[in-house]
C-alpha cells in the first residue's frame, strides 16, 4: 500500500517533469524566429553573479552590466595559444562591428589569480582591441563565476615541473542585457559567424 502510493507519486512527478520539459522546448521553438538549428534545445542555465577588478583597477560586477549585452571568456595571460587566438579573433570581430562595438562589453576573466594581476592584464591586453576588459580577482572571486559559466579549468605542470599552465574551456559566452545566456562563439569560429552572432546579441538587447 505504502509502496503503491509512493510509486504513484514518482510517476506523477515524472509526468510533471516531462510536461515541463516539453513546455520549455515548445516555448523556445515558438519564441525563436530563426533557423531550425537553434530551436532544438531548452534554454541553458549559464552565467551568474561576479565582482572582480578590471585591468585599470576598477571594480566591475554583473550589476554594472545590467541592460548591456556582453561577451565573456575565461583564460590566463600565460596561455600559449587558445587565449591569444581568441582575443585576436574577438579584436577582429570588434573592429568589423565598428561603432556598434560600443553596444556590448567584452570581458576576459583570468583563471590564474596567482600570476594575473590587473597590471599584468593591462600590459597583456594592450595589443588587443581596447573594448576588451580584463578581470582579475582572488581564487574565490574567480571560482564563483567560472563555475556559474560551467567553465572547465585545470592546472597542469610544465614539462620541467618548474612552472604550470592551465587547460581551460575555449568558449566565448554571449550574454544578453538581462545577464541571460544568449549564444556562444566556439574556438576559431569563422569571422563572418562571429560578427553575425555579436550583431544578433546587440540587436536582441537594444
Ligand atoms: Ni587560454
Amino acid at each position: 500500500m505504502a509502496g503503491g502510493s509512493s510509486r504513484n507519486i514518482v510517476l506523477a512527478a515524472f509526468a510533471a517533469g516531462t510536461i515541463l520539459l516539453v513546455g520549455a522546448v515548445v516555448a523556445v521553438v515558438s519564441s525563436n524566429p530563426f533557423g531550425a538549428s537553434e530551436t532544438t534545445l531548452p534554454k541553458v542555465q549559464i552565467g551568474g553573479p561576479f565582482s572582480l577588478t578590471t585591468h585599470t583597477g576598477a571594480t566591475l560586477s554583473n550589476d554594472d552590466l545590467k541592460g548591456k549585452p556582453f561577451a565573456v571568456f575565461f583564460g590566463f595571460t600565460h596561455c600559449p595559444e587558445v587565449c591569444p587566438t581568441t582575443l585576436f579573433d574577438m579584436s577582429e570581430a570588434l573592429k568589423a562591428l565598428g561603432p556598434d562595438a560600443d553596444k556590448l562589453a567584452v570581458l576576459f576573466v583570468s583563471l590564474d589569480p596567482t600570476r594575473d594581476t590587473p597590471e599584468l592584464l593591462k600590459d597583456y591586453l594592450s595589443v588587443f582591441d581596447p573594448h576588451i576588459v580584463g578581470l582579475a580577482g582572488s581564487e574565490a572571486d574567480i571560482e564563483k563565476p567560472a563555475k556559474a559559466y560551467r567553465v572547465y579549468w585545470r592546472k597542469v605542470p610544465t614539462d620541467d615541473g618548474a612552472d604550470y599552465t592551465l587547460d581551460h574551456t575555449a568558449t566565448v559566452y554571449l550574454m544578453d542585457g538581462n545577464g541571460d545566456y544568449a549564444d556562444k562563439i566556439d574556438y576559431q569560429e569563422p569571422l563572418e559567424s562571429r560578427v553575425a552572432k555579436l550583431k544578433a546579441l546587440i540587436g536582441a538587447s537594444g
